[in-house]
């Protein structure tokens, strides 16, 4: 297990208070970050009164922190902190050697963090590295090192899990260090730091509230499983939210982690060494991680794209649950799609699950497109119907307007003041399906309804999609 610790970036020890107090329920250690504080606030360290042990921390600009005075002064103002008693720990970097502090630190029972930083990527022989700044019993030695790629993502792991049985700090910064920071009781990290919601101590901080209660991560120890899922970009998914909630309602140990990724083969090197049980797949991965898969399904092979990937005896298999969320809800509207007459707006990635899923299930498809080559290779793979998207096609859309199915950005932003079949005036009997769920409406869902037409966003797709992937993940059906 790990430990959460808030590092403090306020003005004045009064501020400094108040937010430690209102994270209380989601912290287990505070780190005050003296270089924030006005020079006056220096002469109040002592007034730091929280429930918390606390790290003293007085950061020079080259370690990523704002202080840029001398030495002596900085130490002087370390040492007070010590004699206040209301620290347990100090933060000292490996280049600031004072052995008056330390000795006053062993006496006072004050516990110094020993680090070092790299702004500029990971040192070779990381563990190393780490245990070797550690200079007597006292001291926990902690590395925070940036993570420029997946490359450096896998270095890390493999360097963190070297040190076992010894207290230490290892955080990975940036986006792809923000999964370190979350598994750090699976590297056996002493703490992992979080900041204030908007006001993010270093590259990759998150809030104590979403460590505690989405990634829970005071439980995560080395038998938790890990989920995921690798994307690029990937911090503005939803699916953490989706599968975390999961594992918490159901009660099951568990953890679903966001992995930007930049190199699939790393990455899937990385997946087995941390026995990761199953990732969602995002852009623009879907098509290039099956090469990597020991085998898939029909509906990759058919779609040609891949959004979900689990371990099962020790193979990677790849599943399409895009196209299962995208005609479940659909199935529930309707009962049956069988003989149903259906245009599907775009030629994309998305277009494809939709259209293969219609097929399967006995629909007849017209496609619409922009770029007609598209559609008709589509059609000719799944034997539908394609036109292009304009007017020309407005009779033919007519024939096909049980369900109208829009699966192109178009409506989202920047566009999202466009409908993609403007052209077209709805009757009203017409069951309108946009995958498309911020905005929640989109044009063409609102001129629908206007005419009177039933609609649905992509809201219940991106669940449903979730909730398969979740059942093969952790064989267990998603709690609703
Ligand atoms: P996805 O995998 O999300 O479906 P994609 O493969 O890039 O994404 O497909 C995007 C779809 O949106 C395509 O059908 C594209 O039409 P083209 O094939 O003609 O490019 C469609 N699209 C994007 N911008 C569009 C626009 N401004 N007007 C009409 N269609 C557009």
């Amino acid at each position: 297990m790990s430990r959460i610790c808030l590092t403090v970036t306020e003005k004045t020890i009064d501020e400094a208070i108040k937010t430690v107090s209102s994270y209380k329920e989601d912290i287990d250690i505070v780190e005050l970050r003296i270089d924030y504080l006005e020079e006056d606030e220096l002469n109040n360290l002592d007034g730091f009164e929280v429930d918390f042990p606390v790290i003293a921390t007085y950061r020079k600009v080259n370690d990523g922190g704002l202080y840029s005075g001398n030495e002596e002064f900085r130490i002087e103002i370390l040492k007070e902190a010590v004699l206040s008693e209301k620290f347990k720990y100090i933060d000292l970097e490996e280049d600031l050697i004072a052995p008056a502090l330390e000795v006053l630190s062993r006496d006072k029972g004050v516990r110094i963090i020993r680090s070092f930083h790299d702004f500029n990527g990971i040192p070779k022989d990381l563990s190393k590295k780490l245990m070797s700044v550690k200079r007597s019993e006292n001291e926990i030695p902690k590395a925070a090192v940036n993570l420029r790629n997946s490359a450096d993502v896998l270095e890390f792991y493999k360097e963190a899990l070297l040190i076992k049985d010894e207290e230490k700090i290892v955080i990975g910064m940036g986006n792809f260090g923000v999964n370190t920071r979350i598994l750090a009781g699976k590297i056996g990290s002493y703490l992992t730091f979080s900041s204030k919601e908007g006001n993010e101590a270093a590259p990759g901080h998150m809030s104590p509230r979403v460590l505690n209660r989405l990634y829970r991560i005071r439980e995560i120890n080395n038998d938790t499983p890990i989920m995921g899922i690798i994307g690029n970009p990937v911090m503005h998914t939803k699916s953490p939210k989706i599968h975390n909630e999961g594992y918490i309602k159901l009660d099951i140990p568990g953890v679903y982690v966001p992995f930007e990724t930049d190199n699939l083969e790393k990455f899937i090197e990385l997946a087995n060494l941390l026995e990761i049980k199953g990732f969602s797949v995002t852009v623009p991965f879907k098509n290039d991680i099956i090469e990597h898969l020991d085998l898939v399904s029909e509906g990759v092979e058919q779609i040609g794209a891949c959004n979900t990937v689990y371990k099962e005896e020790g193979k990677w298999l790849g599943e399409n649950s895009d196209y299962i969320g995208f005609i479940d809800p659909l199935k529930r509207e309707f009962g049956n799609l069988k003989g149903k007459k259906v245009s599907v707006i775009g030629a994309g990635g998305a277009a494809k699950a939709a259209v293969y899923a219609l097929i399967k299930e006995g629909a007849e498809v017209l496609i619409l497109n922009r770029t007609i080559e598209k559609a008709a290779d589509i059609a000719n793979k799944f034997w539908c119907y394609y036109e292009p998207l304009n007017s020309y096609s407005t009779d033919l859309i007519k024939r096909f307007s049980d369900i109208i199915v829009q699966t192109t950005n178009v409506g989202m932003h920047p566009m999202e003041h466009i409908n993609p079949l403007n052209f077209y005036n709805f009757k009203g009997n017409e069951f309108l399906y946009d995958i498309i769920y911020a905005p929640e409406k989109t044009v063409f869902l609102k001129k629908g309804e206007q005419a009177g037409c039933r609609i649905l966003n992509g809201w219940d797709m991106l669940l449903e999609q979730g909730y398969k992937q979740f059942k093969l993940f952790t064989n267990r059906e998603y709690p609703v």
